[in-house]
C-alpha cells in the first residue's frame, strides 16, 4: 500500500535474463498501441502500465524508430509461435501447450479456445512475478523449474495431445541444453510438436562478447546460436525428430515490411537470418501427427 492508501504497482526485480521477459513485453506493448498494430494485445499493455518499473529508461523511448523496429520485429515473431498454437488447437481443442521460459507472454490471451490447458514452466522468479500479474486461470498452471531440468515433463498430461512451445529461451541455454532438451521432448511427446526460435551464431556471438545494446541496456549473453541454414540438422538430435518446418514469419507494415519476405529470399540473408523452427515429433511405428 502507498501512503495514501492506494495499492501499490506490482515492483519488478529481476536478473538478467528473467529482466529480457520484460524488454519482449515492452516491445510487444508498444507494437500493441499502434492503430495500425500488427499484433492486438491489451494484456501486454495494461501489464506495461501496471508494473512498477523504468521501462523507457532501460529499454528506451516508445516513440524512437529503434523501439518501434524493434517491436514491429517482435510481434511479427510473435505471429509465427500464435500461428502455430492456433494451428494445433484446430487440430487438438483439448491439448496442452506448453510453454517453457514463457515470462509474462501474454499469448494464452489471444489464442485460447477455452478448451486448451496450459502450462508455463519458468525460473522461480519469473514464476513469481507472473502468478501476481497474470493469475493462472482453472486450464492454466504455473511451474517453478527450469526448463533444462526435465521433471517439467512429468508434469504434462499428453493424452489430449501436446505442443511444445520456447519463444525467445533457448538461446539462454548452452548448446548441450539445448540438444537434450529437443531430445527430451521428441521422447516425451510422441505425436507432438515443439516450436522455437534461435538466434544467428553471429548474433549470439556479439551478445556474449557484451556487444549487443540498445540505449542503456545489454542484452545478456547468448551461449547457442543457430543460423537458419543448419536447421535440418536439428533432426539429428534424437530419431524420434520426424520433421524440421521453418516457419515464415507474414508480411510486416510499411515498405520495409513489404520488403522483408523478399529480403528473407536473398541466400546471404535467407541462411543467417533470426528464425522460428516447428519440430514434428514421430509416434513409434507411425507417421509424425500432422
Ligand atoms: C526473452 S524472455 C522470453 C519471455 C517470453 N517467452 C516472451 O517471448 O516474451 C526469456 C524467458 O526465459 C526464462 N528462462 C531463462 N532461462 C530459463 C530456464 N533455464 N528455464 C526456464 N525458463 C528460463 C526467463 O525467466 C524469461 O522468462
Amino acid at each position: 500500500m502507498t501512503a495514501d492508501g492506494v495499492p501499490a504497482a506490482p515492483r519488478a526485480r529481476l536478473g538478467a535474463v528473467p529482466e529480457t521477459a520484460l524488454w519482449t513485453l515492452y516491445h510487444r506493448a508498444v507494437e500493441a498501441r499502434r492503430p495500425d498494430t500488427l499484433l492486438p494485445d491489451p494484456e501486454a499493455v495494461r501489464l506495461v502500465e501496471e508494473v512498477d518499473y523504468p521501462f523507457e529508461e532501460r529499454f528506451g523511448d516508445p516513440d524512437s524508430a529503434g523501439v518501434r523496429l524493434q517491436g514491429q520485429l517482435q510481434a511479427l515473431r510473435v505471429r509465427c509461435f500464435d500461428a502455430e498454437v492456433a494451428d494445433f488447437l484446430l487440430r487438438r481443442p483439448r491439448g496442452t501447450v506448453v510453454c517453457l521460459g514463457e515470462g509474462l507472454e501474454t499469448q494464452f490471451w489471444r489464442v485460447d479456445n477455452g478448451r486448451a490447458r496450459w502450462l508455463t514452466v519458468d525460473l522461480p522468479e519469473s514464476v513469481e512475478l507472473r502468478e501476481r500479474l497474470l493469475p493462472p486461470g482453472p486450464r492454466q498452471r504455473l511451474l517453478a523449474c527450469s526448463a533444462t531440468d526435465h521433471r517439467w515433463v512429468r508434469e504434462v498430461d499428453p493424452s489430449q495431445g501436446v505442443l511444445v512451445t520456447a519463444q525467445g529461451l533457448l538461446m539462454y541455454l548452452l548448446p548441450g541444453e539445448v540438444r537434450d532438451l529437443l531430445a527430451a521432448c521428441a521422447e516425451a511427446f510422441p505425436g507432438g510438436g515443439m516450436v522455437f526460435d534461435a538466434v544467428p551464431r553471429r548474433f549470439a556471438r556479439l551478445a556474449r562478447e557484451g556487444r549487443l545494446r540498445s540505449g542503456g541496456y545489454q542484452a545478456p549473453p547468448m551461449p547457442w546460436g543457430m543460423d537458419a541454414a543448419e536447421q535440418q540438422r536439428l533432426r539429428t538430435a534424437h530419431p524420434g525428430i520426424a520433421a524440421v518446418r521453418d516457419v515464415v514469419p507474414p508480411p510486416g507494415r510499411g515498405v520495409l515490411g513489404a520488403l522483408l519476405p523478399y529480403a528473407l529470399r536473398l541466400p546471404v540473408v535467407r541462411s543467417r537470418r533470426p528464425s522460428v523452427v516447428h519440430l514434428d515429433f514421430a509416434v513409434p511405428g507411425g507417421p509424425a501427427e500432422r
